[in-house]
């Protein structure tokens, strides 16, 4: 049987109408818990649950897009990571993020415990204004932190995108957006000869890339665009953002559309080189590693 399009909306509405009077008529008890906002990949047939995290906005937290880099993985360049087909994921706890330093940093940080460390860092999270269809095809914003490629992370309370996402609806101009945790440090930026052969620098970078391909094959299902893809960052993350526009000599395109780049100066490439070079240690004994010298995050392009 089909529907002239007419009549199949005719019938969406009528469906939320009674759907909308069947929650109005549960007893309170059952209906005072915010429901999970869902999302559904009919391509992949991944089903993602989510969290209203402030009126207004649906966030899908700790999405995997790259597999643990512990291990043989530590040092490499990212692989993709696949849910499997029928995986029904739980978006709505906070993820673990890449190994940093746990010193406290400006009073407004949301300071890191060990136990919130991992190798398994390769998440990205998803922020949509309530209620974003599919067919919504939303601008999409990919943020990448500042943190002078040393710390950093998707879970901390000043990368929030509430206001964003709120405010660009008041503006009748609704985004959706992305935000990934990339390797840092001397797990993202080591340098050696060892990983010049093996084409493995700029790790950290190529973790920022993969989660740009990510949001071409994946928005689509959350309400987003591939063909309206942003990215921004502050200080180190406006760096990331323009060594992403000249990356590959510029040979292999860009899967994003235009860029902001938010406090970086000029020279900031030196800068960053500096700071490896005489920044106390970021890393502890964990990792048998002492000194932010021997992290070696040399930043060489
Ligand atoms: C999607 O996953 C569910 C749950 O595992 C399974 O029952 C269903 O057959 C899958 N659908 C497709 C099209 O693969
Ligand atoms: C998601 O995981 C959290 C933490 O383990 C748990 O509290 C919550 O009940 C889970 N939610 C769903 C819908 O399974
Ligand atoms: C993080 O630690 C700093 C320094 O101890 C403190 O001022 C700040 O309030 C802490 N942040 C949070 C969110 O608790």
């Amino acid at each position: 049987m089909s529907f002239p399009l007419g009549s199949l909306s005719l019938l969406k509405l009528v469906s939320t109408f009674f759907i909308f009077l069947s929650f109005s008529l549960l007893p309170s008890a059952f209906a005072s818990p915010i429901p999970n906002p869902i999302v559904f990949d009919i391509k992949h047939n991944i089903t993602y649950l989510g969290i209203t995290s402030s009126p207004g906005v649906e966030k899908f937290l700790n999405i995997p897009y790259g597999l643990s880099t512990a291990g043989s993985r530590r040092f490499a360049s990212p692989e993709p990571a696949y849910l499997p087909s029928g995986t029904i994921y739980n978006a709505t706890v906070p993820g673990p993020v890449c190994p940093q330093t746990t010193v406290p940093g400006f009073p407004w940080f949301s300071n890191l415990t060990e136990g919130d460390l991992s190798e398994d860092c390769l998440r990205l999270k998803v922020a949509r204004p309530v209620g974003t269809k599919e067919e919504d095809e939303l601008p999409v914003f990919v943020w990448v932190y500042g943190g002078g490629l040393f710390n950093g992370h998707i879970n901390g309370r000043t990368n929030e995108p509430d206001a964003l996402i709120l405010e660009s609806v008041a503006n009748g101009l609704p985004v959706i957006f992305v935000a990934m945790n990339y390797r840092l440090n001397i797990f993202g930026f080591a340098l050696s000869e060892a990983l010049r052969e093996t084409n493995d620098l700029n790790v950290g970078l190529k973790d920022q890339r993969l989660v740009l391909e990510w949001v071409k094959e994946n928005i689509g299902s959350f309400g987003g665009s591939p063909d309206k893809v942003t990215i921004f960052g502050q200080s180190s993350g406006a760096l990331s953002v323009t060594l992403q526009i000249l990356a590959y000599g510029r040979t292999k395109g860009a899967p994003f559309h235009s860029a902001i780049m938010e406090s970086v100066r000029d020279r900031a490439m030196a800068r960053v080189r500096k700071e490896a070079r005489t920044r106390p240690s970021t890393l502890g004994g964990n990792y048998g590693v002492d000194s932010a010298t021997e992290q070696v995050a040399k930043y060489n392009v």
